[in-house]
């Protein structure tokens, strides 16, 4: 397995790395690094992938620099590795929501994580990113994303989740390769509020929307969040 590394936006990195036993095309598990005064890591990884990613961050940042753990919910591809991380990186403290917080990570993190309110920015100095809560979207209580202001950085997490080992950016249809993906793996929590949730984000007008799994894209971001709402409100009428 090897850690490839490209910038899809100024001082935007993103990492990835592809498993092949995933699914048939390979599955990749991304990480996001923005490079600010305050440096962010948006997912750590799995723990057993510490070594492979936290060489890729330290290539663009050194470890010592690393100011924020960020990511969208209490998973082991999310954040397995974030007390590693929290090891590595002296500076470095974990930020996430209420909810993350007191259920989960209050008791998990080697050292007190910041406590977001939903809306909550935080200035990187350079880079501003605002923490917004989605409850079960696309899975579990904690589950958040992070929107990056200047650039209009979406950092979607498990959204648009798809199979293959495509490019860093794509500019081709990210909703049916998502769906195709959901049919297969079943992931989301998909409840009548599922589309509501998304379609907020859509009203962000994000100008990229960076996927831990898949391609992120640059091409008709505010259209394809609001194509998954409508998928995703579909399958609650079928049901
Ligand atoms: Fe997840
Ligand atoms: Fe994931």
């Amino acid at each position: 397995m090897q850690t490839n590394t490209h910038e899809i936006a100024d001082r935007i990195y993103r990492l990835s790395t592809c498993v092949p036993e995933v699914a048939p095309g390979g599955f990749t598990f991304n990480q996001f690094l923005i490079d600010a005064d305050e440096p962010l890591l948006f997912h750590t990884g799995l723990r057993h992938m510490f070594p492979l990613v936290s060489q890729a961050v330290a290539r663009i940042v050194p470890l010592e620099r690393l100011r924020w753990i960020a990511f969208g919910h209490v998973e082991a591809d999310e954040c397995g590795a974030m007390n590693d991380f929290l090891a590595a990186a002296p500076r470095a403290q974990v930020a996430h929501g209420a909810i993350g917080c007191m259920v989960s990570l209050n008791d998990l993190c080697d050292r007190p994580p910041r406590q977001l309110a939903d809306g909550e920015v935080i200035d990187l100095g350079g880079r501003r990113v605002r923490h917004i809560d989605t409850p079960h979207v696309p899975h579990n209580w904690e589950a958040r994303v992070l929107f990056e202001e200047t650039t209009g950085t979406l950092f979607c997490g498990d959204l648009f989740t798809h199979t293959g080992d495509g490019p860093p950016l794509t500019d081709q249809d990210i909703v049916g390769p998502a769906i195709e993906a959901e049919k297969m793996f079943h992931a989301t929590a998909i409840s009548a509020v599922t589309g509501k949730t998304i379609r907020k984000l859509a009203a962000l007008e994000p100008q990229m929307l960076a996927l831990m799994h898949g391609s992120s894209t640059r091409t008709r971001c505010g259209e394809s969040l609001s194509g998954l709402a409508d998928a995703y409100d579909s399958m609650v009428k079928a049901a």
